[in-house]
């Protein structure tokens, strides 16, 4: 089976590169952060109760969550509503990163994406993926970029959805949501020795995007 573990910060480039890659290799894309997004949507509907282990438990009682492909876009559905089109707002960015540091939460995203993982040839992005979910990927690849510069291309995609904020607003949630996503108990972000470290801080999205395709495809020809 061909598993191709991605990881990285936010704003490294990590989903559109995973995108790419899943086109140029024919095989599908499992985008990990979209099953959390889900949960926080769902958690949102719920009126935002206190983040608390109880209220997660409860919660996660209530809920099933699922992914399906629909004209090969990932959608995520909980409880049968499709939140999909509700998933990237920084509201949501940020509720997710918090419940996603309980073991409940996790839980219900291993079995998803485990079951995902074992019937697919895929690239699975993430940031847990190389040191937890696929410790024997075919290949790690953990993408990066200097805050200042992953706060800026995503402030950018802000003002493009006409979101109205500053850049210092999306370094200060971009570093809080870095702190909690790599210092938490559970899974936390963090590069393996076996990864390739790909610093984007310099390159454009093509030159990055080749750069991995090069290191995948080595990958492949080596396991053949
Ligand atoms: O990749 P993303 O921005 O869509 O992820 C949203 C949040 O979900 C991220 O801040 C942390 C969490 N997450 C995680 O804990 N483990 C993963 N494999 C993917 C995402």
């Amino acid at each position: 089976m061909l598993n191709i573990a991605i990881d990285g910060y936010m704003g490294s480039g990590k989903t559109s590169i995973s995108k790419k890659l899943a086109e140029a290799l024919h095989i599908k894309l499992l985008d990990t952060g979209a099953i959390f997004r889900g949960i926080a949507c769902a958690w949102l509907d719920l009126g935002n109760p206190e983040i608390s282990e109880e209220n997660i438990h409860t919660f996660m009682q209530k809920i099933h969550v699922a992914i399906k492909f629909i004209d090969n876009h990932q959608h995520v559905f909980v409880n049968h509503k499709d939140y999909t089109s509700q998933l990237r707002t920084e509201q949501v960015s940020q509720l997710a990163s918090k419940l996603s540091a309980f073991s409940e939460t996790r839980t219900q995203y291993e079995q998803i994406a485990r079951k995902f993982v074992k019937e697919n040839d895929c690239i699975v992005e993430g940031r847990d993926i190389g040191s937890s979910l696929l410790p024997n990927a075919t290949v790690k690849l953990f993408l990066d970029a200097t805050p200042e510069t992953r706060a800026k291309r995503r402030w950018l995609q802000l003002q493009e959805k006409g979101e109205q904020t500053t850049l210092e607003e999306v370094l200060k949630d971009l570093q809080e949501r870095d702190y909690r996503d790599s210092h938490r108990e559970i899974a936390p972000l963090k590069i393996m020795p076996d990864s390739y470290y790909i610093d984007s801080t310099n390159l454009t999205e093509e030159q990055a995007f080749s750069a991995c395709l090069q290191i995948v495809l080595q990958h492949i020809k080596q396991e053949q």
